[in-house]
C-alpha cells in the first residue's frame, strides 16, 4: 500500500545575518514533526531554505561591504551548519537565488498578468524595510510599522499590482469552512477582523528602486516583490511547472509552520496567489508564538544566550532540542532563560530520564550480569506500567497531529515518571538482597519491565531526541534491530526478549550548577565552579530573638493558584489565613507544582513582608520553602493538623 504523504515547510528565513535560538526554535519543532510522522508511518517531504532577495538584503550587504550574493552565500552555508548541528533532517534546502525557484516565480508572475490579476501604475505610500511590508495610513502608528515598531519609509515609485480584492470574498469563506486552516483559532479571528473586514487593497507586487530580486520577466527595470518570491518557494521546491512528480505527489502542504508575525503574508497573500494560479490551499497555516527573553524581544546582540551554536555546544544538540519543544506550550509565547534551561536539563532530562536509564542499566548489570532476564513472577503494579506504557503512544500522536509538541513531551514524561515510580515501588534492591526463590523470581520480572519501559521511551524520544534515544538502544543493545525501534512495536508489551546482553554507558545528561549557568551566559566566561557546599552551609552568623520575632509567620491553606502569564516562573496563589482573611502572593514555584496539586496545600508565609508587585500582579506575603544546591524548591508546610493562622514561634 501506498504511503499516506505528509508535506512540512519552515519559513525561509532571510540570510542577512545569523540566526538566534529563536529561529532554530521553528525548525526544530518542524523536525520532530517531519520526524514523527516518518516514525509513523507517513512518507514526508520536509522542506526549508533561505529567503536572499529585497531591499532588506541589499543594503545589509552594503553595510558590510559585500555584493548581497557574497554575503547570502557566507551566511547559508553558516545556517546549514547549524542545522545539521541540530539534527534538522529536512528532505530539501531552497534558495531563493536558485535558478530552479527564480525561473518558476518569473513564470507565476507572467501567469498572473495574462490572467488580468496584475496591472502596472504608481505606488505611494509607506514600507518596513526590515518587514518587507506595505502599510496603509490608518494601520500604522506614528510613522511606526505596526509589526516590528521599526520606522516606515516613504515610497514612491512605478509598480506592478496585484488585485487582491477580487479574492476576497472566496479567501474569507475557504478561512470560515476550514476551521484548521489558521491556527491557533486567535490567529484566525485577526485576519479576519483586522485585515479582511476593513476590506483587502490590491498588492504591490513590484519595486524599481532597487535591483537585487527576480526581474519581472516582460519588463526587466521591475523585481518582484519579495514577499510573491518567497511564498512561492513551497511550491517552486517541489517542481511546480515542471515535470517533477514531487509537485503532484506533495501539494498541498499538510502544515506551513511559522513564527506568529508573518501569519498574514501566509493567510492571506499566499492563498489569494494559490487561487490566482487554481492550485489547492495548504491544510493548515501554523504561527507559533516567540520565544522572547525577559527583557523583551530576542535579537542576536543579546549575546551567548541567544546563541544556538553556543548554547550546542555547552548543553550539546537534544538538550536544546528538548528545552524549545517543552517550553513552548502550543502557540503561546515562551520565555528564554538560562534558569529555565538549567532546570530542565537537570530535572526533566538528568533526573527523570537520566537516572532512570542509568539506574535499571545498573541493576541489570549488578543482578543479571548484565544479561536481561525473562519475566517470572508478575504482580498488579506491572500491569499498570503495562497501561501507561501501552496508551502514550496514541495519546502523543494525537496531540502531534494538533501540533501540540510540548504537550506531547508532557506525556512521554508520564511513561518516564511511571517507570520511576515502578522502580520505588517494586524495590529492586531489596528483593535481590531477600535472595529466596519468590524474590528472585519477582527481581527478574521487575527487570525486564524496567528495561521494556525504557524501550517504550527510547522509540518515542526518537522525533524529539535522536541521538538521546541512539545512547538508550545502545545500552539495551537494540540498535540495529529496527522492529524493536519501530512505532508499530509498541502495539504490545514484550517485543524486547530476554538474553539480551545489556551494557550501562555514562550518564546521559551530567548535572549543571545553576550558578555557574548564569555566570557563562552572562557574561561569557566560564563561570567559577561554585563550592558545592557554600549554598547549602550553614551560616555562623546570628541574629537576634527579637530580630527573628519581627517575623510574622503564619500557617495558611492554599485556595487557589494559577500561572503567571509571561512568566513560566511564577505563580500566582491565594492562601488563606484565617476565616474571610486571604492573602494574594506570587511565588517562583510553578517549575515545582502544578496549580492544581497546589489547591488545598498547608504552607507556612511571611505575612508582615511589605506588598510588592510581580509582573504586574500585587504579592501580600511569601511562601516558605526550602531550597537544595540547584535551586529546586520544596514548600514547607506543617506537620499536623492545626487551625489556618497558627503563629510559627
Ligand atoms: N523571510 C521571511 C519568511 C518568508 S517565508 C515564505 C522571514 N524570515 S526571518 O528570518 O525573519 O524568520 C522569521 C521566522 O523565524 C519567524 O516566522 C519564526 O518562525 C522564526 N523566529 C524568529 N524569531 C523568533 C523568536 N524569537 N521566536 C520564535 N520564532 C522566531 O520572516
Amino acid at each position: 500500500m501506498e504511503k499516506k504523504t505528509y508535506y512540512i515547510t519552515t519559513p525561509i528565513y532571510y540570510p542577512s545575518d545569523k540566526l538566534h535560538i529563536g529561529h532554530s526554535y521553528t525548525t526544530v519543532a518542524a523536525d520532530a514533526l517531519a520526524r514523527f510522522k516518518r516514525l509513523t508511518g507517513y512518507d514526508v517531504w520536509f522542506l526549508t531554505g533561505t529567503d536572499e532577495h529585497g531591499q532588506k538584503i541589499q543594503r545589509q550587504a552594503e553595510k558590510r561591504g559585500h555584493s548581497p550574493q557574497q554575503m547570502v552565500d557566507e551566511i547559508v552555508d553558516w545556517i546549514k551548519d547549524l542545522w545539521a548541528k541540530l539534527y534538522i533532517s529536512y528532505n530539501d534546502f531552497i534558495r531563493t537565488t536558485e535558478p530552479r525557484h527564480k525561473e518558476a516565480v518569473q513564470n507565476i508572475f507572467a501567469r498572473f498578468y495574462e490572467n488580468g490579476d496584475i496591472y502596472k501604475s504608481k505606488y505611494e505610500g509607506w514600507y518596513c524595510t526590515p518587514c518587507e511590508s506595505f502599510w496603509l495610513e490608518r494601520q500604522m502608528e506614528e510613522e511606526k510599522c505596526p509589526d516590528c515598531g521599526r520606522d516606515l519609509e516613504m515610497v514612491s515609485e512605478e509598480s506592478y499590482f496585484f488585485r487582491m480584492s477580487k479574492y476576497a470574498e472566496k479567501l474569507r469563506q475557504h478561512i470560515e469552512d476550514n476551521p484548521d486552516f489558521i491556527l491557533p483559532p486567535s490567529r484566525k479571528n485577526e485576519m479576519i477582523n483586522n485585515f479582511i473586514e476593513p476590506g483587502l487593497e490590491d498588492l504591490c507586487v513590484s519595486r524599481t528602486t532597487f535591483e537585487w530580486g527576480i526581474k519581472v520577466p516582460f519588463d526587466p527595470d521591475h523585481v518582484i516583490y519579495v514577499w510573491l518570491d518567497a511564498l512561492s518557494n513551497y511550491i517552486t521546491a517541489l517542481g511546480y511547472d515542471s515535470d517533477d512528480e514531487k509537485f503532484k505527489k506533495y501539494w498541498p502542504a499538510d502544515v506551513h509552520l511559522i513564527g506568529k508575525e508573518i501569519v498574514r503574508f501566509h493567510t492571506i497573500y499566499w492563498p489569494i496567489f494559490l487561487m490566482a494560479l487554481d492550485l489547492p490551499l495548504p491544510q493548515k497555516v501554523f504561527g507559533h508564538g516567540w520565544l522572547i527573553l525577559e527583557e523583551g524581544k530576542m535579537s542576536k546582540s543579546k549575546g551567548n544566550v541567544v546563541d544556538p551554536l553556543l548554547l550546542v555546544d555547552r548543553y550539546g544538540t537534544d538538550a536544546i532540542r528538548y528545552y524549545l519543544l517543552r517550553e513552548i506550550s502550543f502557540g503561546a509565547d515562551g520565555v528564554f532563560s538560562i534558569e529555565s534551561l538549567v532546570q530542565r536539563i537537570n530535572y526533566d532530562l538528568a533526573n527523570d530520564l537520566g537516572n532512570l536509564v542509568s539506574r535499571a542499566l545498573t541493576m541489570i548489570e549488578r543482578y543479571f550480569h548484565g544479561e536481561l532476564p525473562g519475566s517470572g513472577i508478575s504482580d498488579e503494579i506491572d500491569e499498570e506500567l503495562k497501561q501507561v506504557a501501552l496508551k502514550i503512544p496514541a495519546k502523543m500522536e494525537l496531540l502531534m497531529n494538533e501540533l501540540q509538541i510540548s504537550s506531547a513531551l508532557a506525556e512521554l514524561w508520564e511513561l518516564v515518571r511511571q517507570c520511576n515510580r515502578y522502580v520505588d515501588q517494586t524495590a529492586p534492591w531489596d528483593l535481590f538482597k531477600s535472595n529466596d526463590h519468590t524474590s528472585r523470581e519477582r527481581l527478574k520480572t521487575v527487570m525486564y519491565n524496567l528495561a521494556e519501559g525504557i524501550r517504550f521511551i527510547g522509540v518515542l524520544l526518537q522525533p524529539f531526541m535522536p541521538a538521546t534515544s541512539q545512547k538508550i538502544f545502545h545500552q539495551l543493545n537494540i540498535n540495529e534491530q529496527d522492529s524493536l525501534l519501530s512505532w508499530e512495536s509498541l502495539g504490545d508489551w514484550g517485543a524486547i526478549f530476554p538474553g539480551h546482553i545489556m551494557q550501562r554507558e555514562e550518564d546521559l545528561f551530567p548535572r549543571l550548577n545553576l550558578n555557574t549557568e548564569i555566570k557563562w551566559s552572562s557574561d561569557g566566561e566560564e563561570g567559577e565552579e561554585q563550592d558545592e557546599e557554600s549554598t547549602t552551609d550553614v551560616s555562623n552568623e546570628q541574629v537576634s530573638l527579637e530580630d527573628f520575632n519581627k517575623l510574622d509567620l503564619r500557617v495558611g491553606k492554599i485556595i487557589s493558584a494559577e500561572k503567571v502569564p509571561q512568566a513560566d516562573k511564577l505563580l500566582c496563589v491565594k492562601v488563606e489565613l484565617q476565616e474571610e482573611q486571604v492573602k494574594q502572593m506570587v511565588a517562583g514555584i510553578a517549575a515545582y507544582y502544578s496549580p492544581e496539586e497546589l489547591k488545598g496545600k498547608y504552607v507556612v508565609v511571611v505575612v508582615n513582608l511589605p506588598p510588592v508587585k510581580l509582573k504586574g500582579i500585587k504579592s501580600e506575603g511569601m511562601l516558605l520553602a526550602a531550597s537544595d544546591k540547584s535551586g529546586k524548591l520544596s514548600l514547607i508546610t506543617p506537620d499536623a493538623d492545626i487551625p489556618l493562622g497558627s503563629k510559627i514561634t
